[in-house]
């Protein structure tokens, strides 16, 4: 397994990236400003993760996805590993935003964040099409923090 940072060309990522966020327009609104980590087993892309500098103490995942065919394996644990290590000496705390979908909460409270805060009808006003998780509408964006 080896992640590596990907500093050029970030827009020939868009496929794995619209599995963690569905919105091209909403993508390019962070892609260039975010730090982009790809994850490779053997030589095959399995996950990417975005993260940004939200303030002095804060670091914040903009997008984490892994292709279908290769979730459940470990690969986006090691991914949040990866970005936990490598940002604990000079920032606090980890953040994201995410839909209200169990499974994603769930995934990311079993490795450390808690629930801070919503942000009220986030994909309502700001996604071009309604997003639909496991059969359910997004409507609020849910913040999670992590301490790092
Ligand atoms: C959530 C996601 C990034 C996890 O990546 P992964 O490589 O499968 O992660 P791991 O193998 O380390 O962990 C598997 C965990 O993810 C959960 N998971 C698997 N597929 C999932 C999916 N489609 N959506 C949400 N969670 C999923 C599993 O339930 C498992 O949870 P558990 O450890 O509590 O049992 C990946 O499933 C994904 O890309 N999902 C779709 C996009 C998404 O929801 N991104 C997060 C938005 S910020």
């Amino acid at each position: 397994m080896q992640i590596k940072e990907i500093t050029t060309n970030k827009s020939d990522f868009m496929d794995i990236l619209l599995i963690g966020d569905e919105d091209e327009t909403m993508i390019n609104k962070y892609l260039n400003t975010s730090k982009l980590f790809a994850l490779y087993d053997k030589s095959k892309l399995t996950s990417v993760c975005a993260v940004m500098t939200a303030d002095k103490d804060t670091v914040e995942i903009k997008n984490l996805a892994t292709y279908p065919e290769y979730q459940n394996k470990g690969y986006g644990s090691a991914l949040i590993d990866f970005v936990c290590k490598k940002y604990k000496n000079d920032f606090k705390f980890l953040v994201l935003g995410t839909g209200e979908n169990i499974r994603t909460l769930n995934f990311y409270k079993k490795r450390g964040f808690k629930e801070t805060h919503r942000i009220k009808n986030f994909f309502t006003d700001n996604y071009q099409k309604p997003v639909y998780e496991n059969g359910r509408q997004l409507i609020d964006m849910i913040y999670l923090k992590k301490f790092l």
